[in-house]
């Protein structure tokens, strides 16, 4: 809802409440952003200035020494009236200065979201959300700058962006314009960002707010793997139940930069927008510039209540009305059990597998096409390699269809090989500075995706394959950063990174709004880029190229932040992990993928008969409780001993059952007792709650089973090796009846196994182990 009243205006949803005023030079003066107020006193609220702050300080009205913007709240600031701290503009304005003073012209409210002409945003019901307007003007040049605010009562969200324009007769040029910015006085704030790079992006990084600017920023022509734009403040007592937490996003997949600011008055100031790097736009009379949507949200319950907030808004307002709690199909993906090495009757071999143990679709990943038989030729040219599929790739689709299968497809569309038909006949549509050699990145160049004829050649040459095979499902891939960023297709070159994004949105609009019922998934070597932007067109991303459990923890538990199960693409692979050799239980490669978009990419040839029992089941169990994995209400649950660092509790939450996924690193011997604590629950209400069985493999025991058998065997002897194959331990399961309170209270597990025989009521955990529990209610 939004109210304004005497010059102050207030966007309340249903638990936050953002509250700024006009002041009497026009300014907008930041007074409250936190949990909702029922009649919030302003002039209580408002961040004091009844002193001067200092003698070196800079007053902005003659009259009145305490009117410093350096100490004010204020809701955009610009540069050299003042306020020193890092403005979310930097405008080479029409009178050649870089001082520009905005302030209040007029404002209009909207009961909706107002869409933007390229940049995709976050949608709403027109009862779901409004909109406020204020137009500010420089004091000097004819220049506007409109704020717009969306509020999203439900998902406690609001969106910030700009717009501006230049009326002046003369040129501006923008050097930075970012989508917003906040101010608060400090709370003693911690940042939190999520960082990384490929095959291990989103790792949680905590830090103490100091004096000065922490910028995060991505160079790389995408939003990148370094860091991911959403990032956190919150207080220092904030925990995943507990505490103030403010977030931050943006709906952008390019270049990006994030800042948090503590001045010398204990004022923090946080924004994100488009990164300032290597961007320069002019704008001539009557053009404007339109920056992507900031999001920002805020929760006094901790970061589960910010999180909860964050995957509404990107569950109901960013992804495709069309997907919205749609059921996301379990994929089997040819990628890692095959790479570039396959026949058509290979793939059809593990088609058949794959769905006789229950998965919904196939994905055809790279080396379908022409000369690509390794990462060195092929990229740009998409007719079907002859030798791999020699009735055609539209007739492999029939035979997947044919098996109950749907049938997906891999691209790599911005990208082209120098061995390339393409490239051989159109080397310009590749980005590369002349007079200088182009820099390869796996083997490959950017595709120049702010020409116009390199766009309409990839929306012909994907948009021809899709409709010649009928896929239901696409998977976009982008594998390297931008380099020699030129472009004659431009104005300047200080535009290239926001045209080749806009450029790529473009792309992504002709493809697929004419084929609504494709689901896309984008991936860019996994999280590369993992943002709001590309979840406008792709409900779902390939998370990361890493599918080892372990690191899968910390890259999910970080994105689960800011980000929806749904979001997620997860998969069981093989093990040892391609990328780190770890040899982790298939149980537990399933229960960290099963909180995510469920699928499997291991080679279903090699696979023991107790292994595909095992598959069969969590693909079951999977389909039973679909809804919960990817929509349900998604906690982590706090772990404070250093001994528990050790430890992850995940949790989803659906309507009248909970699942629980419990992990550990490394085992302990006869360690502390694991607790399952689960708060939130009905006090009264019963529950059971039950141990998914899973399977313990004869292998993992080695040489120690010759201690339960009355004849000693060679733990690599044939029958051994045969009876692992064919037979397995069950794993321990544990059954209780309890109240919501009880849960609350947390239940003591089973003791883990410490060297003692087996014995099916010890947890057989040993590195790597987990298990997941369903908490059902049985009656009110
Ligand atoms: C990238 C993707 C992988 C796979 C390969 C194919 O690395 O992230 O999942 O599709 O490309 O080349």
């Amino acid at each position: 809802m939004i109210t304004i009243n005497d010059a102050v205006f207030r966007l309340q949803t249903e638990n936050t409440e953002y509250i700024f005023r006009k002041t009497k030079h026009g300014h907008l003066e930041h007074i409250y952003y936190g949990a909702k107020l029922t009649s919030p006193d302003i002039e209580a609220l408002a961040h004091k200035r009844t002193t001067q702050a200092g003698s070196t300080t800079v007053a902005y009205d003659k009259e009145d020494p305490t009117y410093c913007l350096d100490s004010m709240c204020l809701e955009w600031s610009g540069i050299g009236k003042g306020d020193y701290r890092y403005s979310p503009s930097e405008i080479k304005m029409p009178n050649n200065s870089f001082v520009s003073d905005f302030v209040y012209k007029s404002h209009s409210e909207k009961k909706s979201f107002v869409p933007m002409k390229e940049l995709p945003s976050a949608r709403g019901k027109d009862n779901e959300c409004q909109t406020l307007s204020i137009v500010l003007h420089d004091k000097v040049s004819d220049v506007s700058l409109t704020l717009i605010y969306t509020v999203y009562e439900k998902a406690n969200c609001i969106t910030r962006r700009v717009v501006l324009e230049n009326t002046d007769a003369s040129p501006l040029v923008v050097r930075r314009l970012l989508s917003m910015s906040l101010d608060m006085p400090n709370m003693g704030f911690y940042l939190i960002t999520f960082d990384g790079d490929w095959a291990r992006e989103a790792h949680r990084n905590d830090r103490f707010l100091k004096p000065g600017v922490f910028i995060k920023e991505s160079r790389t022509g995408s939003s990148g793997n370094k860091n991911n734009p959403g990032f956190l403040l919150c207080e220092e007592d904030a925990s995943e139940e507990h505490g103030r937490v403010y977030g931050f996003n943006l709906v952008y997949s390019g270049n990006y930069l994030s800042f948090a600011e503590l001045n010398s008055h204990e004022l923090v100031r946080a924004g994100v927008g488009i990164s300032p790097h290597c961007f320069e736009w002019t704008l001539n009379q009557g053009e404007n510039l339109e920056t992507p949507e900031a999001v920002i949200t805020f929760s006094d319950s901790g970061f589960n209540g910010l999180s909860k907030n964050f995957h509404s808004f990107v569950n109901n307002h960013i992804v495709n009305e069309k997907w919205q709690g749609s059921d996301r199909p379990i994929l089997y993906n040819s990628w890692e059990p095959c790479f570039f090495k396959f026949s058509q009757g290979k793939l059809i071999s593990l088609a058949r597998e794959a769905k006789k143990m229950g998965m919904e679709l196939f994905v055809l990943d790279d080396g379908w096409f022409e000369g690509r038989n390794d990462d060195n030729a092929g990229l740009g040219d998409y007719s079907v390699n002859k030798k791999k599929f020699p009735f055609g790739l539209g007739s492999f689709a029939k035979k997947i269809r044919k098996m109950g299968l749907g049938f997906g497809i891999w691209f790599e569309p911005e990208m082209v090989n120098e061995n390339s038909n393409l490239f051989r006949e159109h080397s310009e549509y590749a980005l590369r500075l002349p007079g200088s050699e182009a820099t390869l990145g796996r083997n490959q160049l950017v595709l120049d995706l702010c020409n116009p004829a390199v766009r309409d050649y990839i929306v012909s040459s994907v948009g021809k394959i899709l409709d010649e095979t009928g896929a239901c499902y696409v998977k976009w891939d982008m594998n390297r950063h931008i380099s020699e960023f030129y472009s004659e297709h431009i104005r300047s070159q200080g535009e290239y990174f926001h045209r080749y994004i806009l450029g790529l949105y473009d792309v992504l609009r002709r493809i697929f709004e004419p084929r609504p019922n494709i689901l896309l998934e984008s991936c860019s070597s996994g999280g590369n880029r993992f943002d709001l932007g590309m979840l406008c067109f792709s409900p779902q991303i390939w998370t990361s190229d890493c599918t080892d459990p372990v690191v899968r923890l910390s890259i999910q538990s970080g994105l689960s932040y800011l980000y929806p199960q749904s979001a997620m693409g997860a998969h069981v692979s093989d093990a040892p992990h391609q990328q780190t050799l770890r040899d982790t239980p298939l149980s537990t490669r399933y229960n960290t993928a099963c909180f995510g978009s469920l699928g499997y990419e291991l080679d279903l040839r090699f696979l023991s008969s107790v292994e595909k029992k095992e598959i069969k089941e969590q693909i079951a169990f999977y389909k039973e409780h679909r809804k919960i994995f990817q929509y349900g209400t998604f906690e982590r649950l706090p772990l404070k001993s250093s001994r528990l660092k050790n430890k992850t509790f995940w949790l989803v939450k659906g309507k009248d059952e909970t699942i629980a996924g419990f992990f550990q690193l490394k085992s302990g011997v006869g360690e502390e007792t694991d607790v399952l604590r689960i708060n939130g629950l009905k006090d009264d209400a019963k529950y059971r709650v039950t141990t998914k069985s899973q399977q313990l493999y004869i292998k993992r025991f080695g040489g120690l089973v010759k201690h339960i058998l009355p004849v000693t065997l060679n733990p690599d002897g044939f029958i051994l090796r045969m009876a692992n194959r064919f037979y397995a331990l069950k794993d321990c399961v544990e059954n209780y009846e309890c109240s919501g309170k009880t849960l609350a209270a947390g239940i003591k597990l089973n003791n883990q196994f410490t060297g003692r025989p087996y014995n099916n009521t010890t947890r057989l955990l040993g590195d790597y182990g987990s298990s997941l529990y369903t908490i059902k209610k049985t009656s009110d």
